[in-house]
């Protein structure tokens, strides 16, 4: 396994690839690796002939007061797990390798980066738009694959890739969940012991949402207040938001009558956690 850690190197390999016939995936990541990042490799090992994995904390997706530094590092074992997995790079560039001081170009996505997310993360989408498109450039990938749990920024990378005729497929991969169903993230690393057993209310208020839809309910706003009650009830939780939307659109749903995607981020403590599930009449 090669690691790589200059934009240039990045772009000869990719050539050489390239020229050699090879069809490239890309697994972009910010390290802090688990089950749901190595879901993706193996996804794309199947739809590619070399794996790159990209590690790299990006800090133009992290707002003044989010958790940039704090955000849990560790090459050495992101490695040891990528070697075990049979990734074939790793794309490990510096800050001032993606960000110089004389840095000045952003990508946006209008419309889709305004809400959910979007909303309480006034930037995000703009940092992660615009260090997805240097991923691209840099690793020139035929495929790249996401995971579903960050429904939106799948929904948002799309657009980007479509808008900007960008010449990739991009792939998603199932939401990977612990033994009692929370979602995997690199944040749940923060969570105490306390809070991690708060966190289990996420998938069980999804559940709750899809149980009511699968027994007739389809008023959005019911369907929502049931769920709202069912998280407050723990005290160390409050909603960011909790949204029933088109699975392709984003846009909110009112009444259901076909495919629903529930979307939701909760602060557990201080720690903001998402899940969503999609429920098919
Ligand atoms: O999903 C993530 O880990 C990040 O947003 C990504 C896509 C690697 C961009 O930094």
């Amino acid at each position: 396994m090669k690691i790589i850690n200059t934009v240039k190197a990045m772009q000869q390999e990719a050539d050489s690839l390239r020229m050699a016939g090879k069809r490239i995936g890309l697994v972009p990541t910010m390290g802090a690796l688990h089950d749901g990042h190595l879901s993706l490799l193996t996804m794309a090992k199947e739809k590619s002939d070399i794996v790159v994995v990209s590690i790299f904390v990006n800090p133009t997706q992290f707002g003044p007061d989010e958790d940039l530094d704090a955000y849990p590092r560790d090459f050495d074992r992101d490695e040891r797990l990528l070697i075990r997995a049979g990734a074939d790079i790793i794309y490990y560039p510096a800050v001032d390798e993606m960000y110089p001081t004389s840095y000045h170009t952003y990508v946006t996505v209008d419309t889709l980066t305004e809400k959910l997310c979007g909303a309480s993360r006034p930037g995000h989408f703009r940092g992660v738009t615009t260090i997805v498109t240097k991923l691209f450039n840099a690793v020139k990938p035929h495929c790249a694959v996401f995971g579903e749990k960050d429904f939106q920024q799948v929904a948002v990378i799309r657009r980007m890739a479509v808008d900007l005729n960008m010449d990739v497929e991009i792939i998603t991969a199932p939401i990977v969940r612990e033994k009692d169903s929370l979602a995997m993230s690199s944040r749940n690393n923060y969570l105490s012991i306390e809070e991690r057993q708060d966190a289990l209310i996420l998938y069980n208020s999804l559940e709750k949402a899809r149980k009511l839809i699968r027994e007739g309910m389809r008023d959005v706003d019911k369907i929502s207040k049931a769920i709202e009650a069912l998280i407050l009830e723990k005290d160390n939780v409050s909603i960011d938001y909790i949204n029933l939307i088109h699975p392709g659109t984003l846009e909110d749903i009112q009444h259901i009558e076909d495919s629903v995607q529930i979307v939701l981020a909760v602060f557990v403590g201080k720690i903001r956690l998402i899940d969503n599930l999609r429920v098919d009449l």
